[in-house]
């Protein structure tokens, strides 16, 4: 997990108690609270969705909301934007593919072979 932890103008980051999400079958570190695209980008994870007609990858772009660009799956839902939605602990996050659809809640834990 790569993040700034001491700031050179904003200081040490407070502790915040970690949690594990789940993305694309795959379990990741993250705060409770940070935004998910922030839990994303410490674990290496930059494409959040593909696009409807050319398959082309997103990932942040605005970071406030304003975008669409990073809008993924989570628990189920589809188009939502990870980086103004708050981690919370066994959250299920799936990249999106065009228009996304509604899908089963429930984190499978991946197997390695
Ligand atoms: S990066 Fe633009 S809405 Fe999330």
């Amino acid at each position: 997990m790569s993040r700034v932890i001491d700031h050179p103008i904003l200081g040490r980051m407070p502790e915040k108690r970690k949690v594990t999400i789940c993305v694309d079958g795959r379990q990741v570190q993250a705060f409770e609270g940070e935004p998910i695209a922030a839990a994303l980008i410490a674990a290496g994870i930059h494409i959040c969705r593909f696009t409807t007609k050319r398959n082309e990858p997103r990932g942040l772009y605005c970071a406030i909301g304003q975008c669409t660009d990073c809008v993924m799956t989570v628990d189920g839902a589809p188009n939502i934007r990870t980086c103004i939605t708050p981690v919370r602990n066994n959250l299920k996050v799936e990249t999106q593919i065009g228009v996304g659809q509604w899908r089963d809640a429930t984190c499978k834990k991946q197997t390695s072979q």
